[in-house]
Order: structure tokens, then C-alpha cells, then sequence
């Protein structure tokens, strides 16, 4: 018998997750409330907001938040099969470059990576939000 098709944390699902977690935001500075939610291979769902700071540089977004909190959580072998990004702003979010760095550690290449885009929630591959990640391999 075949496994059961599990309806759990669905796309949808992680996109309500990640709106919940935007509403935790801090972002005294520039009043954008953006949440992520990183669904996991072990099949938990880990959630971050971004957290600004009055230095402004040293700001964290949604998605790196989210990131530190899965491998505090689970561990340096976590993966992430997928990804939704959300803000309370009625505004386009695609992850920053610097996050599509940081998730690219430990994300799998086609995850789906759901996120609001001008014309509405849009629905990418990870690997062609970055094609052509850093990555250093010494000889
Ligand atoms: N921000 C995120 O949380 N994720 C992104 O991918 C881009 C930007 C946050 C950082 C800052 O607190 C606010 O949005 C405005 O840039």
C-alpha cells in the first residue's frame, strides 16, 4: 500500500504561518512586517519575523531569523523543502539576496519558495531565485 498523501503544511498552511509570525515583527524604523515560514524535511514547521535595530545595518530579515531558529532548534543537518514569505504591508517581499544565501546552506535546490510578488503570491523554484549561489571549494 502506498503511503498516505499527507495534507499537512501545505503551501497555503505556510503562508499562514508566516503572516501569524509577521505579526511579531520589530520594525520601529520601517514599519514593514514580514514573517517566513521554512517547513522542514523532518516535516516541522519553523517560523522568524524580522527584527530591525537602530543601527539599521544590523538588521536580521524573516528568513534568516527563521533559518537561525531551525538550526537552534534541529540541528546543523536540518533541511528545507519550503519556503513562504508573507508581510502585513500589501506589498511585493521576494527574499533579499542575502537571504537567498543564507537559506541556500540548507535548502534543497527545487523547493518551492512562495512568496508576494507585485502581481500577487508567486511560486519559484529556490534554484532560480539563485542560480549561481557562492559557494567555496578549495583545492
Ligand atoms: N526584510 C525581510 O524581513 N526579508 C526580506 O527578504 C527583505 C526585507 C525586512 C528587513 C527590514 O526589517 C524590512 O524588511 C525593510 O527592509
Amino acid at each position: 500500500m502506498s503511503e498516505p498523501v499527507s495534507t499537512e503544511h501545505t503551501l497555503e498552511d505556510l503562508i499562514e504561518q508566516a503572516r501569524q509570525a509577521a505579526l511579531n515583527s520589530y520594525s520601529p524604523y520601517s514599519h514593514f512586517r514580514v514573517g517566513a515560514a521554512l517547513r522542514l524535511s523532518n516535516g516541522e514547521v519553523v517560523t522568524g519575523t524580522n527584527v530591525e535595530n537602530v543601527s539599521y545595518g544590523l538588521t536580521i530579515c524573516a528568513e534568516r531569523s527563521a533559518m537561525v531558529r531551525a538550526v537552534a532548534r534541529f540541528g546543523p543537518q536540518v533541511r528545507v523543502d519550503a519556503v513562504a514569505v508573507a508581510n502585513l504591508n500589501q506589498a511585493a517581499s521576494p527574499p533579499c539576496g542575502a537571504c537567498r544565501q543564507f537559506l541556500a546552506e540548507f535548502i534543497a535546490p527545487d523547493a518551492p519558495v512562495v512568496f508576494p510578488a507585485s502581481d500577487g503570491m508567486r511560486t519559484m523554484k529556490f534554484r532560480d531565485l539563485l542560480p549561481m549561489a557562492f559557494e567555496m571549494k578549495l583545492e
